[in-house]
Order: C-alpha cells, then structure tokens, then sequence
C-alpha cells in the first residue's frame, strides 16, 4: 500500500502476484453481476471478486465532521457551490454467491473537478471548499449503497477514479477503484479483464436528475 505522504502518480509497487491471480481469476466462467440484489438461484455459478487495488496516499484522515453520502453540500461551506457535474453513483455489495451485505460501511473518496483532493497533503487554497470530498454510508438491507457525488476532475497522469472502501464486521477490508469507461487508461499494469470490471458507463443527467453511475461490488469469501 502507499503511506499517506507518498504522491499519487504512477504506481510500480502494485502487487504483482495478485493481478496474476486476477487474471486468472478473470478466465473463469463466473456469471456477470446483474442489478437486482437478489441471491443466486441454487446450482448458478459464483459471481465474480471485484478485483481489489492500494487505497492510495489520500484517503482520509480525519472522520470527524460532515462525512455523510452527499459529498455535494459540505456544513459550514456557505454560499458557494460545488464544482463539477453532479454524479448518482450507486450499487450493491454482494458475496460471490450473490448474497447481499447489508450494513456494510461503503467509503469514497475522490479528487474534487479541479483534481484536488481534501487531503491534508493537499493545499486547501488549491481546492473547491465547497466540495466534501470523501463520503461514508451503510448497505441497507439489499445490500445497496448511493453517493450523491460529482465526475472527479484529471489530475497527474491517472484517469478520473473514485477510490472505494467496504468494511463490514467479520471481514477483511475491501479497497478498489472505479473507472469510467471509454477513459480508464491506465498504465499501472491493469490487465484490460480488471480495467473494465471496474470501469462503469455514465447515464446522462436528465432533467431533475443528475447523471448516474451503478458500480456493483462482490466480495470474495474471505
Ligand atoms: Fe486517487
């Protein structure tokens, strides 16, 4: 994993060993995660792990305060707006055999549409104040998690990501990214199976709703 002091560019220490395994992974016949959060039907193939990655050098230190799943609106950020176009994502977090995790903490954090994240590495006269840039929020009992969000803006030479974090009593924790599709370049060593199982297709706002984003996240038996 990174410290939180290392800068967030290309990465050489990804562990190796474990794309191989995720590759391999990726060639067997697991089913593909539909929308419904319901169970397998007895017999049906595993769903496939999403794979995992580093939580990077930015994820937050400090809990305290506004953390709630609206990283638009920040208490105390008067009179300014946020940046960015606005972005619904959301999904469900299931085991392998499809079972939805319910009261599970789902965690993001991103860079605000400026690239700046809300770090205290980070110049905070170089952000949008107005953004609350990391989030938490608990399955309901399907399994299913929403973030009211915005696109994350470039920064360095990474594609827009949102990083996740899914804690849940009894298990290890679980840490990836998500990408969207058509700019999840990356040249870390993805292997392409991973960079689009983690990638997601944008719904374009509509009026009275913005544009939204489904990341679903399996879980592999721990
Ligand atoms: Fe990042």
């Amino acid at each position: 994993m990174h410290s939180p002091s290392r800068p967030h560019g290309p990465d050489t220490t990804r562990g190796t060993l474990r794309r191989r395994l995720l590759r391999w992974l990726g060639g067997l016949p697991f089913l593909p995660l539909g929308l419904t959060a319901a169970a397998l039907p007895a017999g049906a193939a595993p769903l496939r792990p999403t794979p995992e990655d580093d939580i990077g050098p930015f994820y937050p230190l400090d809990w305290n305060g506004d953390i709630d799943g609206d990283l638009t609106t920040l208490a105390g950020a008067t009179g300014t707006t946020v940046e960015g176009a606005l972005l619904r994502v959301s999904g469900a977090v299931r085991d392998t055999a499809g079972k939805p995790l319910a009261d599970a903490a789902v965690e993001i954090w991103q860079a605000d549409a400026r690239g700046r994240y809300r770090h205290p590495g980070v110049d905070p006269r170089t952000r949008d104040s107005a953004f609350q840039g990391f989030g938490r929020t608990m399955t309901d009992a399907q399994g299913r998690y929403s973030f009211l969000t915005i696109l994350p803006g470039n920064y360095g030479t990474r594609p827009p990501h949102i990083h996740f974090r899914v804690a849940q009593p009894g298990r290890a924790e679980f840490v990836t990214q998500m990408y969207f599709r058509g700019n999840n370049r990356e040249g870390n060593g993805y292997a392409p199976p991973e960079r689009e199982a983690l990638s997601v297709d944008v719904t374009p706002a509509k009026a009275g709703a913005p544009a939204s984003a489904t990341f679903d996240i399996v879980l592999a038996a721990r």
